[in-house]
């Protein structure tokens, strides 16, 4: 008899959190084949697990009533759910693009991870009793013009380099450093903040958190094993980053945040007894977070995370 051993970095409870795997481990597109994808994810990360989190985590009655918590992981999760499916759609050209078979099979497994996790967010929707019939409508509802503002800017950066042009360094600058490498923060605050409150939504985002390790590292990689193989590719790589980070300085993605994180503390006030003397970083309690500092915590791990990758990248003129 055969047994599989799944990595570390993708056990569910021998995982390290995102910001630390993100920042600390080493993984490639070679270490990162098809094969290590079925080992490691399907009988891995999600073994066991039914719609992205253990079978018995149920949604506490109080997320069902409608209050300030459930707007906070309504607006969370569709807009994640829109997010993830563009980045799956997008993911298809940095395939097509791909150089070699391992890049081809690692972006393979990570376009059938976000189109998952495009449909965990969802599903927790229908969870938390959104009718199956009403889904889209209401996803688009509360998030839509949240995702024209921030999400159509990025996918219209993206397209003409990916698509047009099958720029496949561009294509992972952009997936890695600019969406992923960003948005990590804010996935890592939101595993914590709902591990209490909404157990089978806190799994999901540990799920998706998982995988993110590995995306992020292999996205590193990636973009370091190009640099030092093509040289000349610099000041291009060094050009996206920063018309990147220029159309994101144009978006209103605080305003989108801070709507969420305003819910989230009023809701918390509400159900303080269900977090008790929860903690969300070591010290710290939940209860006596505010919306400000959970953002400039998640801020904080941003900055230290980027600027250890993009030194691993080859990339130090890029930290801020
Ligand atoms: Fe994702
Ligand atoms: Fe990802």
């Amino acid at each position: 008899m055969t047994t599989t051993t799944i990595p570390r970095e993708a056990d569910w409870t021998e995982a390290p959190t995102l910001i630390e795997g993100a920042s600390r481990l080493e993984l490639t597109p070679r270490d990162c084949d098809l094969d290590y994808w079925f080992t490691a994810v399907p009988q891995g990360t999600l073994a066991g697990m039914v719609h992205g989190h253990a079978p018995n985590a149920r949604v506490p009655a109080y997320m069902l009533e409608a209050g300030p918590l459930r707007e906070a992981i309504m607006n969370e999760f569709a807009f994640r759910s829109i997010a993830e499916e563009i980045a799956t759609r997008s993911i298809t050209y940095i395939i097509a693009a791909a150089p070699d078979v391992y890049t081809m099979e690692f972006f393979g497994t990570q376009l059938i991870d976000e189109a998952r996790h495009s449909r965990v967010f969802r599903g927790h929707l229908l969870e938390l009793g959104v009718p199956e019939q009403e889904l889209f409508d209401t996803i688009w509802r509360i998030s839509g013009d949240d995702a024209r503002a921030i999400l159509h800017p990025l996918e219209a950066f993206a397209l003409p380099l990916i698509r047009d042009q099958r720029d496949f360094i561009a294509g992972v600058v952009i997936l890695t450093i600019l969406v992923e490498g960003v948005l990590a923060p804010a996935a890592e605050l939101s595993e914590r903040k709902w591990r209490l409150l909404d157990p089978p939504a806190a799994q999901i985002e540990r799920g998706a958190n998982i995988d993110e390790i590995r995306h992020l590292t292999v996205g590193s990689s990636t973009v370091r094993d190009y640099l030092r193989e093509h040289p000349e590719a610099k000041p291009h790589v060094l050009d996206i980053i920063t018309r990147g980070r220029q159309l994101w300085a144009t978006l209103p993605t605080q305003d989108v945040i801070i709507k969420r994180e305003l819910f989230f503390q009023a809701g918390l006030e509400q159900h303080a007894d269900v977090v008790g003397d929860y903690e969300i970083w070591p010290g710290k309690r939940l209860i006596d977070t505010t919306p400000e500092e959970r953002l400039i915590a998640a801020h904080t791990w941003s900055t230290e995370m980027q600027n250890s990758r993009l030194t691993y990248m080859g990339l130090p003129e890029a930290i801020p």
